[in-house]
């Protein structure tokens, strides 16, 4: 027999889906740009089909990548800290790029032993991601309501921010300030997300973030330390060769949704620290000189051998260029959490 007891979560469950259907176009018309500019490059975004997602999943496990542990161990010891560090009765998480949402559990746990409810706004690219890491949240938190946005972040902050608008107009109108005792919100963005961005990109991501939040609302952002060259390279090179694989699964990509004719052996992953810019480079290195074919995007690239097509860059960062970016978003750095070895930070943000 069928089970269909209704799910009790579900009533506290609302799905946006904000994306078009043109994501399709735009990866073709970012694929074409990036192999015929020089030197080629393909986004980093593109990593993430079902298997460069696993891939990345098993990258987080590998024992040279700390970055994941390193967070976890911050949110698992400091998450009642953080959340009272916020210093407000009632406080609303909003998430940028929750994937499984397996830290923010630590964050969700603290805030519902203070407050009887909590509302989460994840947002993510991935529908899947976000309705299954609901369903689990729902079930372990009675207390949860959840509304999330499966959207690019762009997207998804323009939207936000016109329901921001609408309030505050709504507020003005009806003479309604509650500004002392409004809910506030903290938003996160974790997982060193912001290193994929250059220094101008952050920038600019802040800015937006900043505009859907008010006075005194908070962000907490994880970011990779800066430290040993050799460390930081092999978390990017590990022994097992996972982010090898992770980065040449980009090929394996293009062939499935181009028809293209990428032999991925033909290529080697290359990673390596520019101390100049700060950040990790990935590249995607010719073995030898060859044509490759893309027949849907009716494309021919040719690659000399040595040629390097750029990936990723994985920004590091010190506390003193955390303040200075900050600042330059209206947010102030006010507290700032590590793991025991130093190599990671999570950051308390206030919005001023
Ligand atoms: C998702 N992002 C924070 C990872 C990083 O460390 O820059 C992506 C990654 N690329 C290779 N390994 C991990």
């Amino acid at each position: 027999m069928l089970d269909t007891a209704p799910d009790p979560t579900a009533e506290r469950l609302r799905l946006h889906q904000l994306l078009t259907g043109d994501a399709r176009a735009l990866f073709a018309a970012d694929v074409r740009r990036g192999l015929s500019t020089q030197p080629k490059q393909l986004f980093p975004k593109y990593f993430y089909d079902e298997l460069g997602s696993l891939l990345f999943d098993a990258i987080c496990l590998l024992p040279e990548y700390y970055l994941t542990r390193a967070e976890h161990e911050i949110l698992t010891r400091h998450a009642g800290e953080i959340i009272a560090a916020v210093g407000s009765a009632q406080l609303a998480l909003l998430e940028l790029g929750s994937g499984s949402a397996t830290k923010t559990r630590h964050l969700i746990e603290a805030i519902c032993k203070r407050q009887p409810q909590l509302l989460y706004r994840p947002i993510d690219i991935s529908a899947a991601a976000l309705e299954t890491s609901a369903r689990v949240l729902l079930q372990s938190y009675p207390s949860l309501r959840i509304e999330a946005y499966a959207s690019d972040y762009d997207t998804a902050l323009a939207r936000l921010r016109a329901e921001a608008e609408h309030e505050r107009v709504t507020e003005a109108e009806s003479n309604l300030s509650n500004a002392a005792t409004r809910n506030h919100t903290l938003a996160l963005f974790l997982g060193s997300n912001i290193g994929n961005f250059d220094r101008a990109e952050a920038e600019t991501f802040l800015r937006r973030l900043r505009a859907v939040l008010r006075t005194n609302d908070a962000l907490l952002l994880g970011a990779d330390l800066k430290k040993d060259p050799a460390r930081l390279v092999a978390a990017y090179d590990d022994a097992l060769g996972v982010t090898a694989a992770f980065n040449l699964n980009l090929l394996t990509r293009l062939n499935r949704e181009f028809a293209a004719d990428f032999k991925p052996r033909a290529f080697r992953h290359v990673a390596l620290y520019n101390e100049v810019h700060g950040r990790i480079e990935l590249y995607l290195e010719s073995r030898r000189a060859q044509v490759v074919h893309l027949p849907a995007l009716d494309l021919e690239i040719a690659f000399a051998a040595g040629e390097r097509m750029h990936t990723e860059n994985s920004y590091k960062y010190d506390l003193i260029e955390l303040d200075e970016l900050a600042a330059r978003t209206d947010f102030a750095r006010t507290q700032t959490w590590t793991d025991t070895a130093r190599r990671f930070s999570s950051n308390l943000l206030i919005a001023v």
